[in-house]
């Protein structure tokens, strides 16, 4: 059965742990797909992972439609999800035709990178029917504002500011939230506050999900420096399939993320 909004809504609901990771190619796809990953992320950190640049502001709509469109030949149950790269939602206008780019090349779902300010958008999107998944925190496309990748929510004003957001977005017709490098203790109470599903990176055990990139949890670093959220799933597994199947059975069992994978305030 393909995985759909109303599959994620009850899987919060029911309390079953959502598993989504990073793919940009048709091969990943099938593989993920085998291991039961619930989500496709086409993430704008292709541009780190695959084009090796230092940030993910060189790409462009044209690289995430052709790596959406790849994603999709080799799916067939799991949701696609496609970030909106730096820039393509400058203004309303291009985050519709930017998004829908996106949507026709594959995409369930688009993801917007921002804070508060994203809700004009949020909901211009998803009144002309884009779901849209809203990504709050560590937001890697506004590096050079916080002066490099840093946990966010850690004083009181942010995690105040951060919880507000949520909320705001929410109303604003988000779909779902991603929660990048907040403490944990906040990201459990986010996950509270909202009726949508939460999908968390760095941000600790409490959210409805998960989402590595996955050259991350396959060991694979161009620069050597792994963060400390990541977790190396290929050790102790005899193939890429059975540490994709590994990621997901510890998503569900609540395994992973571990104490050591977590931020605090
Ligand atoms: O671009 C990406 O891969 C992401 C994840 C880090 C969540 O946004």
């Amino acid at each position: 059965m393909p995985i759909t909004l109303t599959t994620l809504q009850s899987r919060k609901q029911n309390g079953e742990k959502i598993a989504m990771l990073t793919c940009y190619d048709a091969t990943f796809a099938a593989a993920a797909n085998a291991a039961g990953v619930d989500i496709l992320l086409i993430g704008d950190s292709l541009g780190m992972v695959l084009q090796g640049h230092d940030s993910t502001l060189p790409v462009t709509v044209a690289d995430m439609a052709y790596h959406t469109a790849c994603v999709k030949r080799g799916n067939s149950e799991t949701m696609i999800l496609a970030d909106l790269p730096f820039m393509a939602n400058a203004s309303l206008e291009q985050t519709l035709l930017n998004s829908a780019e996106l949507m026709r090349a594959g995409a369930h779902m688009i993801k917007v990178e921002g804070a508060g300010w994203l809700a004009e958008s949020i909901r211009h999107l998803a009144d002309r029917g884009i779901p849209v998944c809203a990504h709050l925190g560590l937001t890697p496309q506004a590096v050079n504002v916080f002066g490099g990748y840093k946990v966010q929510g850690r004083s009181e004003a942010q995690a105040r500011q951060l919880r507000a957001d949520a909320i705001a977005l929410e109303q604003a017709g988000a779909a779902m939230l991603l929660l990048e490098c907040v403490p944990s203790a906040l990201a459990a109470e986010v996950t509270q506050a909202v009726s949508i599903p939460v999908i968390g990176i760095g941000a600790g055990p409490g959210t409805d999900g998960q989402v590595l990139v996955m050259h991350d949890m396959l060991g694979l670093s161009l620069t050597g420096r792994t963060p400390k959220f990541v977790k190396n799933f290929m050790e102790g597994q005899p193939s890429i399939q059975a540490a994709l199947s590994a990621y997901v059975q510890a998503v569900k069992a609540v395994t992973f993320p571990a104490p050591e994978h977590e931020f605090s305030a």
